[in-house]
């Protein structure tokens, strides 16, 4: 993807369409003022209203920038969100062709790279599986503006990042496991400046203590890691630490799921994805934020090493839980996470994870659960005003906190009630986050994982939710 003043060489020009009081209006450059006219006085007879989502092909004519024109729905009104899944729903549907050029009449810089966000955001499908059948995506998109290459290549960055992000959530569990993980990490950061990488495996997990990362990890025949990525700008002016939920595949272990979506958990890695690419695009954008990932990986499966339910785990922290359910494993690598990450006194530290399907049935698919202190609920929000990436705050009632105590242990991994389960979820984490205020949780067990809807994305496919907006919390830190 990239900026260029013409479309030469397209196989569809993208056009929006705005829904106006006076009807739907064309936001097109490069077709005559007559030939627009006279396609807007088409539209209302062609069912086109420019609502959010609607997409329509139609052959061009001589003189048009490229035999085919889409009119994309931006709805209402004409903002970063609403062109960001303009496009997107665009170049998916384009899928199959080869070069595309977005054609509006768009100068703000902010709206330009939300334009080429949503282009190359929508320019995706995970076909490496597929020997038959593929619709390969748009593989060339041109943003046809003038003087906004900068917003275009930031645009082009981040969005390779979700893109890769989506990839590793998409590969199955038999080929993406720990180890196979830090393979990837390693290919990952090649090449790029003030990348670093440190990679725990069980034996030094277990001799440091991360009773949770190495107990998850037990019923597998893959052994667990702890991958740290570091991005280290020589003039910093803050730091983000990142810590990522990270199950390869989970079966839910001795509470052993049930089989019909199983196979979904496949993607219970993709906040440990997550974070690994926000760290990457933050560095290859050359953001002046230094950046922690924290990648808190494990297969959780049940054999007859597997962890059981009642066993009591020690943390790096030094605190113990008592396993009621080794289904609600997230919170129990992202509790050695998150202790290990609060040693370096980051001034944000932020959790993403598929943690519970609680948040799914309270959120849906497309809003993430946030929680937390303040401070840092703040800077998530604040980011995701920029990216469009929807959170919704959650509260800790005070008396959930009760319900996750144990008569054996300090803690307890789940509720003895079943109600408040986002949020219980988030207290159990917040007992291993320190006492520095900065502290936020992400669930993204929804957004992560399917997210339907104007993007086009079949079920469950990973989407990279989040890495957009981690990124823009670094870089509005202290900025
Ligand atoms: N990975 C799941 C959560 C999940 C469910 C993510 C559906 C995406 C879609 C998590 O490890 C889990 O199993 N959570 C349990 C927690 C429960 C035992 C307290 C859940 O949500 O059922
Ligand atoms: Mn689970
Ligand atoms: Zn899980």
């Amino acid at each position: 993807m990239y900026a260029a003043a013409d479309p030469s060489g397209a196989d569809a020009a993208i056009f929006g369409v705005q829904s106006t009081e006076s009807g739907p209006k064309i936001l097109a450059t490069g077709l005559s003022d007559e030939r627009k006219a006279a396609i807007e006085a088409l539209l209302p007879a062609m069912g086109v209203s420019g609502s959010a989502g609607s997409i329509t092909a139609i052959p061009g004519a001589e003189g048009d920038p490229a035999k085919v024109l889409m009119l994309t729905g931006v709805g209402k009104e004409l903002n970063a969100e609403a062109v960001r899944r303009a496009t997107g729903v665009a170049t998916r549907t384009a899928a199959g062709t080869a070069k595309v050029a977005v054609m509006m009449p768009i100068d703000d810089p902010e709206l330009i790279q939300a334009v080429a966000e949503g282009a190359s955001l929508g320019a995706y499908s995970f076909n490496r599986y597929k020997t038959q059948g593929a619709r390969d995506p748009v593989s060339e998109i041109v943003i046809v503006t003038q003087g906004n290459e900068d917003a275009v290549n930031k645009a082009a960055v981040l969005a390779k990042h979700v893109k890769a992000a989506r990839d590793l959530a998409n590969i199955p569990g038999a080929d993406l496991y720990p180890e196979t993980m830090v393979d990837r990490v390693n290919e990952a950061v090649a090449g790029l400046n003030g990348v670093q990488v440190e990679v725990w495996d069980e034996k030094r997990m277990e001799a440091e203590g991360m009773g949770g990362i190495v107990a998850v990890g037990k019923g597998s025949t893959r052994p667990p890691r702890l991958i740290k990525v570091t991005y280290n700008p020589a003039e910093s002016r803050g730091h983000v630490s990142i810590v990522g939920k990270g199950i390869t595949f989970d079966t839910g272990g001795i509470s052993l799921k049930p089989s019909a979506g199983m196979w979904e958990m496949k993607g219970d890695m993709s906040g440990s994805a997550t974070a690994l690419h926000a760290v990457l695009a933050a560095a290859e954008l050359g953001i002046p934020t230094r950046m922690t990932a924290w990648m808190c990986m494990a297969e959780n499966m049940p054999d007859g090493g597997a962890m059981r339910n009642g066993d009591v785990l020690k943390f790096y922290n030094g605190k113990t839980a008592e396993v009621w359910n080794t289904d609600a494993e997230g919170r129990l690598v992202l509790a050695d996470g998150l202790s290990i990450a609060t040693t370096e006194n980051p001034d944000l530290l932020i959790d993403v994870a598929t943690l519970t399907g609680a948040q799914v049935a309270a959120l849906g698919s497309r809003t993430a659960g946030l929680m937390g202190d303040k401070k840092a609920v703040d800077a998530v929000q604040a980011a995701s005003t920029a990216t469009g990436e929807p959170f919704h705050f959650m509260p800790f009632p005070e008396e959930m906190f009760a319900d996750m105590v144990s008569n054996t242990a300090d803690y307890r991994n789940i509720g003895a009630v079943s109600n408040g389960g986002m949020q219980k979820g988030g207290i159990f984490l917040s007992h291993f986050a320190g006492d520095a205020g900065n502290w936020a949780h992400l669930d993204v067990a929804g957004p992560a994982l399917n997210s339907g809807g104007p993007w086009g994305f079949t079920s469950a496919e990973g989407t990279g939710f989040a890495m957009r907006t981690l990124v823009k919390v670094a870089e509005q830190l202290n900025a």
